[in-house]
């Protein structure tokens, strides 16, 4: 059944090895492929080389060797404007740091990804609006990211991550910095938004309740996947 899906992102035999004295190894000979509409959670102890892999998928860093394929298109063989329109327009993400722009506030920031693209004001609100509607921020619109709690900071996050309609949600450790009721938040709108739409959604993930979520979970250890499964009984949707 799960070859019958088509295939958003792949990963042959890829090798990454950071430069330095001495230079690291950090993924050794990854074989991956994740089909459309996967919840998949990305698991294993600090330092395994979660991140790294994540970077690679999204496009953020290229891998030493071997090959990525995002849609069809070999990333290798892609020059710097197709790799930024492809993080574009195909990914979307979200970090544990949040990473918003300080000095817009909550409907600028989601908003500034359509402003990049050249979407006309007239078409960015309603997209804007209606984020910001469904991840419970429509009174928080005209505040200063400064000034709102982490929970609704990340939630930010996320409605900003998907103005674009990416076809894959890379989130690295979305609640490392959350209490437990703001990530159960957090991780009820990433899942219900990308159900929706169709998103196939990557978390790495220490949060044994967002590993629980998703139907396929892939442990990496020491550089390398120690395991890959499909678990057919997860309980998707809310978490209370
Ligand atoms: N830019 C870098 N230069 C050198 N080593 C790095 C760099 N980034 C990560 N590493 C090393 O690669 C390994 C994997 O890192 P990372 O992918 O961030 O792990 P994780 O996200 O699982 O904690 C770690 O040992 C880390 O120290
Ligand atoms: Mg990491």
């Amino acid at each position: 059944m799960r070859s019958a899906q088509k295939t958003v992102l792949k990963m042959e035999k890829v090798n990454k090895i950071y430069e330095g004295d001495p230079p690291f190894q950090a993924l050794f000979d990854i074989n991956l492929e994740i089909h459309e509409g996967e919840i998949i959670s990305i698991i294993g102890p600090s330092g395994s080389g979660k991140s790294t892999l994540l970077h690679l998928l999204g496009c953020l860093d290229k891998p030493t060797s071997g090959e990525i394929y995002v849609g069809g298109s070999q990333v290798s063989k892609m020059n710097d404007d197709q790799l930024a329109f492809t993080r574009r327009e195909t990914i979307g993400f979200v970090f544990q740091a949040f990473n918003l722009a300080p000095t817009l506030n909550v409907f600028k920031n989601v908003e500034l990804p359509l402003v990049i693209k050249g979407v006309p004001p007239a078409e960015r609100k309603p997209v804007v609006d209606r984020l910001l509607e469904v991840v419970g921020l429509t009174d928080k619109r005209a505040s200063m990211t400064t000034k709102i709690s982490g929970g609704q900071k990340q939630r930010v996050a996320v409605a900003r991550s998907l103005v674009n309609n990416p076809k894959i949600l890379l989130a690295d450790e979305p609640t490392g910095n959350l209490d437990s009721k703001s990530s159960d938040d957090v991780i009820n709108f990433i899942l219900k938004l990308c159900q929706e739409r169709g998103i196939t959604v990557i978390f790495v993930t220490h949060d044994p309740r967002i590993a629980a979520h998703t139907e396929r979970q892939i442990r990496i250890m020491d550089g390398k996947i120690e395991s890959d499964i499909y678990s057919r009984n997860t309980k998707r949707r809310d978490l209370r």
